[in-house]
């Protein structure tokens, strides 16, 4: 059968596994077996996708990252370079944990940036902007900024990657886009242009 993905010469894709449409693995990538993976991924270099991970459409995974077991990344998630999931909470060599994999969440639109760090069975909101270096330990809600370590709420994102402020009827516009958002309860909902 033709195969309607791009994977360098030095990339290592492991069957059966699903690969969609118009992804790119570039160099020395390796793909395990039972993971899917959408449609225009960019699987940059030195990436790991460990068995039955599944990964949305238009997901961007940056050189150097290891996608763990246990891990579900939704459409249009950007993992930046170097950012770390990890699956066992409580790992010790000498204690065999497989199976024992904690679930991470990743939903759409989600970022991770550079060098983050995701301790293990947390959901990361839609939306949601992860700063470089942060640590993250918990669930974090839909379009908020977490940064530090232990990473902490700082502020809200838009769609674009805009920091949002909200004016006194909790609206707020992203410059950008110039879609609007309401935050209510201390729950954002987007309500466009
Ligand atoms: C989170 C981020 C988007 C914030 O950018 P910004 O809105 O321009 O924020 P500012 O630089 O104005 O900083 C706002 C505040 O957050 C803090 N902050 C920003 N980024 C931080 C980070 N990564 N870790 C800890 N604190 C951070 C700043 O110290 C500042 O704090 P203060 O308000 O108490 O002074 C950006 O710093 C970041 O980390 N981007 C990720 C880049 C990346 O990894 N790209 C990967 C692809 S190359």
């Amino acid at each position: 059968m033709e195969k309607h993905y791009f994977a360098h010469e030095t990339a290592i894709i492991d069957a059966p596994c699903s690969i969609g449409e118009g992804t790119k693995i570039w160099h020395f990538s390796h793909i395990m077996e039972k993971c899917s993976i959408g449609k225009n991924c960019n699987i940059g270099q030195n990436v790991v996708i460990s068995p039955e991970v599944v990964l949305g459409n238009n997901v961007k995974v940056q050189n150097n990252v290891s996608v763990y077991t246990g891990v579900l990344c939704e459409d249009d998630v950007f993992l930046g370079p170097s950012m770390v999931f990890t699956n066992v909470t409580n790992p010790r060599s000498a204690i065999n944990r497989r199976g024992e994999y904690a679930a991470t969440v990743v939903r759409k639109g989600a970022t991770i940036g550079a060098n983050a760090t995701i301790v293990c069975g947390h959901e990361l909101g839609a939306y949601c902007f992860i700063g470089a270096g942060a640590v993250v330990i918990s669930d974090v809600p839909d379009y908020a900024l977490y940064v530090g370590n232990p990473a902490k709420h700082k502020g809200w994102m838009s769609r674009y990657g805009h920091r949002l402020t909200f004016n006194n009827e909790g609206i707020a516009l992203c410059p950008e886009s110039q879609e609007q958002y309401k935050l209510e309860n201390g729950k954002i909902s987007f309500i466009g242009k």
